[in-house]
């Protein structure tokens, strides 16, 4: 399966390269972002919003677990599950509702809501390299594989 391999110096280019994300992935509508603490997960969905004409704050969900925002093309959600104890509180916080076929879901520490969760279409991955970040892309169905190919 294909994997799309970048390498980002600095926050600027992680926000930039976040907001070509989101322009590049349409039909796309849950994102895991994987990676440690620190990574730059926050930092990219930030691009994201960007990408989507959001300029405003982005503040992590770490304690709410998700942060929606209204954009034109319709729902977003920022999802951070770093501190969910027990993945059935998210049937608790109607986590359903959140994956109808128009939003886009983005989600930090998707692991600590296994069995609750969608599927994702694309999955992200941060780690750290000298001078900056690698960020790995690899899509998780056949739609998802035709958009990711079309990423520079
Ligand atoms: N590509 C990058 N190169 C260097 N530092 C980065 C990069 N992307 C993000 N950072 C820095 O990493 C730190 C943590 O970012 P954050 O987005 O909060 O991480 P996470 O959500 O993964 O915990 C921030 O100080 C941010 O400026
Ligand atoms: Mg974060």
């Amino acid at each position: 399966m294909k994997e799309i391999c970048v390498e980002l110096q600095g926050e600027e280019a992680m926000i930039e390269y976040g907001a070509y994300l989101a322009k590049s992935l349409s039909h796309t509508h849950t994102i895991y972002l994987q990676g440690n603490l620190g990574m730059g997960k926050t930092t990219l969905v930030r691009g994201f919003l960007q990408g989507h004409g959001y300029y405003g704050a982005v503040k992590s969900p770490t304690y709410t677990l998700v942060e929606p925002y209204e954009l034109p093309e319709g729902q977003l959600y920022h999802f951070d599950l770093y501190r969910l104890g027990d993945p059935e509180e998210l049937e608790y916080m109607g986590i359903r509702d959140y994956f109808d076929q128009d939003s886009i879901s983005l989600i930090e520490w998707p692991d600590k809501g296994q069995g609750y969760l969608p599927a994702a279409d694309i999955i992200i991955r941060i780690e750290m390299i000298p001078n900056g970040r690698r960020v790995m892309i690899t899509a998780n169905n056949e739609q998802a594989e035709t958009t990711i190919s079309l990423l520079m």
